[in-house]
């Protein structure tokens, strides 16, 4: 099974928006690689967060990777906009598109890395034709919406055999990103599946970002080392 390093993304979805800057430098003091962006729009997802001007807002003040999920319909409208912005990472829903292929190319046209993600019960068979032109797939673990939410099992099962499709069809390179409900808890079993980039929101900043952060990677290394 392909082994990518284990990275960190803290969800900026449970920070301080009112302190966001310190909230940063807490995910950089933990050793976080990654700043996890939700972006929600009302309509695809019954939330509303924040647009291309907070990521363009956190760009100056961090050099973490900023991973922009794109949970908004007619995502092609705005990739643009959060490419400008200083997104170095644009993710988008295959629900939410219906042109794949086009708007993958659109963020790689942009210069950045590329993901597709799929919602819990969203069938994988539908990102396998798209996976080539991907740098990673999410899958989530929630369904999207909102931080707090409790782990979806079956991610564990699905990770899997996503992991095994992409080393079978000489897709190695391509990394597995998780989202929703991960914590200390679930890491070891959830890199165990083939999951190398964890996102976490409430896992993170309901303790201090400086010891969840480190806690999160020890469990999710040690299933690393498990793997065959
Ligand atoms: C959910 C978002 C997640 C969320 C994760 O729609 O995409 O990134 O912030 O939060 P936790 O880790 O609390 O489930
Ligand atoms: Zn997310």
């Amino acid at each position: 099974m392909t082994q990518h390093p284990v990275q960190i993304a803290p969800s900026l979805l449970s920070a301080n928006f009112a302190r966001l800057e310190d909230d940063v430098r807490r995910c950089e003091a933990g050793g976080a690689e990654i700043l996890h962006v939700d972006v929600m729009d009302g309509h695809f997802v019954p939330n509303i967060t924040i647009g291309p001007l907070v990521v363009e807002a956190l760009r100056p003040v961090t050099s973490l990777v900023l991973d922009c999920h794109l949970m908004i319909s007619h995502p092609d409208r705005y990739i643009a906009a959060f490419a400008a912005a200083g997104a170095d990472w644009i993710s988008v829903h295959v629900e939410a598109t219906q042109h794949l292929h086009r708007t993958l190319s659109l963020v790689r046209e942009h210069g950045k890395r590329v993901g597709a993600v799929l919602n819990p019960v969203t069938p994988l068979s539908s990102v396998y034709d798209a996976a080539e032109y991907c740098d990673f797939i999410l899958l989530m673990s929630v369904n999207p919406g909102f931080g707090g939410q409790k782990f979806i099992t079956s991610f564990l099962r699905r990770a899997a055999a996503l992991r095994d499709f992409l080393d079978v069809n000489g897709l190695e390179r391509v990394e597995i990103e998780v989202d929703g409900g991960v914590v200390a808890d679930n890491a070891e079993a959830i890199v165990r599946a083939g999951a190398n980039i964890l996102v976490s929101g409430s896992g993170v900043f309901r303790g201090h970002p400086a010891e969840t952060i480190p806690a999160l990677r020890k469990a999710a290394e040690r299933g690393q080392s498990q793997m065959v």
